[in-house]
């Protein structure tokens, strides 16, 4: 076949072969022209490892099958389950050679040409040499067969890749031992018809692109001082001793005063769980792969997580938010799409996101809070999910206020040693390759992330509607920082839920002078503490409310 048409249209995603050996000089051509194909900034990330061991065949077919029954389980449609699990959707164990190609995003390191606008284009890069590939192995009579239907974290762990390459899939090469009718397998068995000419779409309209300002006034906290006297005499004429109630004395103080009311009340609750990606996980700064993120929503979704537990427990309403996350969600889940863009950029050198892109997270976070609250809610709980947030934050923390980095770093999702060494040593490189100014808007472009801006647009809309605003750990803190330095005021409405074991929360909310309610040496994120707290929080406004006084319940008082 010499005819590039030809070979082309004679492409097959394989899962048929014969158990021909695949000669050494085939196999080698092919990977020749992977590596012929275009890279981002001539990168050259793409990794190609080869399998012919039969144990580990076998084992990653244990990883696919366990997949593939995830997949039948995702449908309702009994019908379906069943032609779906009759597919023919691998060959790893029949094809006599298997082949890894990924790509190693550890050169986002240093300097790399054309990744700005994503980082993406190292994996697509990737995918080009694996297309190049696929068409050689057709030229020379043999195919490939692509499997993606894997648990990519299990893959990686079994085959030893390091943490840094990133797998587009498993391949299964060989000799084909099929009949597809020269087109593709799913529609040979009529599972699906491919479309018989490619959507193009021609462009000839602009939109004029207006720029968004965000703009919040510096206002000072105005207390009520009748209001709060009254409460206070409230709170000191309950049947107790002055001041037994401790920290529920200051709590039901500080919601009457939100509330503007004597007799306080949380209407409709909710948490919100803002998820989002951060480009500096491309450098190994958490014990978690980046896809991690995109997993966890799912779980959110489907009602495991913890966040998802003490919410039920509590009579919460869950809302999760897709503010960045680095990946395409179908479009009919249960999510508030307010994807700003595919995760930051890295901040190692470059802004992690546009000005404009800044504003946009201010704007959605206030109008998700907004929502909330025609919906009646006078109460938010934030909390955050993004693999890399925790470097995220304590870079913002270091840049917003005098602390070092080595005060602001801590093992987030529980990085070793080395790792943690690796996160001080790419954090403290990344505030030293910053040549911007100290404005505040210019620090949270260039170190922002997309979850943690729209929580701080959320929390400073919370503020203006009178709203409870409850802080959940140190990332949720970070945020709360941010939309402090806008609005000081926001303070009065603010309740710290819970203090982290992420060690440079303390020394966050003791800069703050503010007061956690809890310290269960929690580490989760997804606004787990806002949700544990909240019944501490009801007791506050239910002994407001509901106990006798000395006078009610005729009592001497001292
Ligand atoms: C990114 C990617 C991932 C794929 N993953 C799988 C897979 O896990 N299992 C499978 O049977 N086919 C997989 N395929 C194959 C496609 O289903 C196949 O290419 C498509 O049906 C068109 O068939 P053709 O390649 O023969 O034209 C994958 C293809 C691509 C491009």
């Amino acid at each position: 076949m010499n005819d590039l048409y030809e070979i082309i249209a004679s492409r097959r995603d394989t899962r048929h072969f014969t158990t021909d050996k695949v000669p050494n000089e085939v196999l080698e051509k092919a990977i020749e022209a992977g590596h012929q194909a275009p890279s981002v900034g001539l990168t050259d990330a793409t990794r190609y490892y080869i399998i012919e061991s039969d144990t580990i065949k076998k084992k990653i077919k244990e990883l696919f099958l366990a997949y593939h029954e995830k997949a039948a389980n995702t449908t309702d449609d009994e019908a379906q389950k069943e032609s779906y699990l009759k597919l023919k959707l691998e060959a790893i164990e029949e094809a006599p050679i298997g082949m890894v190609i990924g790509y190693d995003r550890s050169v986002l390191d240093s300097f790399t040409i054309g990744t700005v606008g994503s980082n993406e284009a190292i994996k697509f890069s990737a995918v080009c040499a694996t297309q190049n590939i696929w068409l050689a192995l057709t030229e020379q009579g043999y195919s490939m067969g692509w499997v993606s239907i894997l648990n990519y974290y299990d893959f990686k762990t079994i085959l030893n890749i390091p943490e840094h390459i990133e797998p587009l899939g498993y391949f299964c090469i060989g000799k084909p031992a099929t009949d597809y009718g020269n087109q593709p397998m799913l529609q040979q068995l009529d599972w699906k018809e491919k479309k018989a000419v490619a959507n193009v779409i021609k462009l000839e309209e602009m939109q004029e692109v207006t720029k968004t300002t965000f703009s919040v006034e510096k206002e000072k906290a105005n207390r009520n001082e009748a209001l709060a006297q009254k409460l206070q005499h409230k709170i000191d004429h309950k049947t107790k001793p002055e001041g037994a109630l401790g920290l529920l004395e200051k709590l039901a103080l500080q919601i009457g005063l939100v509330f503007k009311t004597e007799t306080p009340e949380i209407k409709n609750p909710h948490i919100v769980v803002f998820a989002a990606d951060h480009g500096i996980a491309n450098h190994g700064v958490s014990a978690y792969p980046q896809e991690v993120t995109r997993q966890m929503i799912t779980n959110f979704l489907e009602g495991g997580a913890a966040i998802n537990v003490f919410c039920k427990q509590n009579d919460i309403a869950l809302e999760i938010v897709d503010a960045g996350v680095n990946y395409d969600f179908p479009t009919n889940t249960n999510l508030i799409n307010k994807k700003v863009a595919k995760g930051t950029q890295s901040f190692l050198q470059t802004a992690a996101m546009s000005y404009t892109e800044m504003e946009l997270c201010l704007k959605n976070g206030a109008a998700i809070v907004n929502e909330m609250h025609q919906k009646g809610s006078n109460c938010i709980g934030f909390g955050e999910m993004g693999i890399g947030n925790t470097s995220t934050a304590s870079v913002l923390l270091s840049v917003l206020t005098p602390f070092t980095i080595e005060e602001c770093i801590g093992r987030g999702t529980g990085v070793t040693n080395e790792k943690l060494e690796n996160k001080l040593k790419i954090l403290s490189q990344a505030i030293q390759n910053y040549k911007g100014t100290e404005n505040l808007d210019d620090l949270l472009a260039y170190f922002g992330g997309f979850e943690i801006l729209q929580m701080a647009g959320g929390m400073l809309q919370a503020y203006q509607n009178n709203m409870l605003i409850l802080i959940d750990g140190f990332i949720s803190s970070v945020a709360f920082l941010i939309a402090y330095k806008k609005n000081p005021a926001i303070k009065t409405n603010a309740i710290f839920c819970h203090c982290s074991e992420e060690k440079a929360h303390k020394t966050l909310l003791d800069y703050l002078e503010v007061e956690p309610i809890l310290h269960l040496r929690m580490r989760l994120g997804e606004g787990s503490g806002c949700a544990v707290a909240f019944p501490i929080i009801q007791s506050a406004i239910g002994f407001l409310n509901e106990m006798a006084s000395f006078e009610s319940a005729g009592v001497s008082s001292k």
